[in-house]
């Protein structure tokens, strides 16, 4: 350890919320380290046979960057790999467990954690976001961060919220992409393709009785369209799965709605919609 300079800890916060506000998302140190070699490193010591008296491992994260570090394959082979896990999937748990063994998606080895899904599974309401962000891939769970609090707050306006254990008030959310793109940056098509059979198998599984997309991403990505999300946003679409047919309401992204609050009305419209919805459909009638 290097001598460290006596800063009082008031100090060294102001500093670090000032980085973390300017956009800094990882601690480095002074000598540049290739993150890909230390994976590689750190699976090859994964593959090592335990110790006899190892340490018992630590509040493992559910799927952690090692893992993911294996050869690539081509994006073709990957979608087809990921259709052919998806569709074995019987159960949510089952994709968890099929995305932790899936190294088709190169994001995988830039992330930290998988992240999959959050709320109740019995949810009348299936949410559909775009990518995980920073507090997203660090906790491991969708629309944590600054966009997850205002979902949240919206979602809480028209009395749903993805902690409530009634169906009937409740929200299950996931987003299109199950690993952060690197930078927050928008995730390409290909990376939404690997990712798509399972965002198609948790439809199927889950059967909501109503899909909310919020921003273009899944919007465009799950009705096959290419209109901006301000022409697509307000309009109920019917998205046709197996043999299930769910209306699918689009919507702007809250991130969005930091950016624009003024948009916030446009929301708003949007929610007493699907509360309008969810009141005419009537509890447990899907
Ligand atoms: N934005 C998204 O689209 N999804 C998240 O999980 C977080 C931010």
């Amino acid at each position: 350890m290097t001598d460290q300079p006596d800063i009082p800890p008031e100090e060294a916060l102001r500093a670090l919320t000032w980085l973390t506000e300017m956009g800094a998302d990882e601690a480095v140190g002074d000598e540049p380290v290739n993150q890909f070699e230390v994976n590689e490193t750190a699976r090859a010591e994964d593959l090592q046979p335990e110790p006899a008296e190892a340490a018992p491992p630590q509040h493992p994260p559910i799927s952690p960057a090692p893992a993911a570090a294996r050869a690539l394959t081509s994006p073709d082979d990957a979608v087809s790999d990921a259709r052919k896990l998806a569709q074995s999937c019987q159960s949510l748990e089952e994709i968890v467990a099929a995305l932790d063994r899936f190294d088709g998606c190169p994001l995988k080895r830039t992330a930290t954690n998988l992240c999959f899904a959050d709320g109740n599974p019995a949810a009348r309401v299936l949410v559909i976001g775009e990518a995980p962000g920073r507090d997203e891939d660090r906790l491991g769970k969708p629309f944590v961060g600054r966009s997850g609090q205002l979902l949240d707050k919206m979602l809480a306006a028209i009395g749903l919220s993805r902690n409530d254990p009634d169906p009937q008030k409740a929200v299950y959310i996931t987003n299109v992409i199950y690993w952060r793109p690197p930078g927050n940056r928008k995730p390409t098509e290909a990376e939404t393709l690997m990712c798509m059979p399972f965002v198609n198998r948790t439809i199927e599984l889950m059967a909501p009785q109503f899909i909310v997309c919020a921003g273009a991403t899944p919007t465009q990505r799950l009705l096959g369209r290419t209109e901006g999300i301000l022409r697509l946003r307000g309009r109920w679409f019917t998205l046709q799965r197996a043999d299930r047919e769910t209306p699918l309401l689009a919507t702007l992204h809250p991130a969005y709605l930091l950016r624009q609050p003024a948009q916030k009305r446009l929301a708003w419209r949007d929610l007493l919609d699907l509360k309008t919805k969810l009141l005419q459909a009537g509890a447990g009638n899907s």
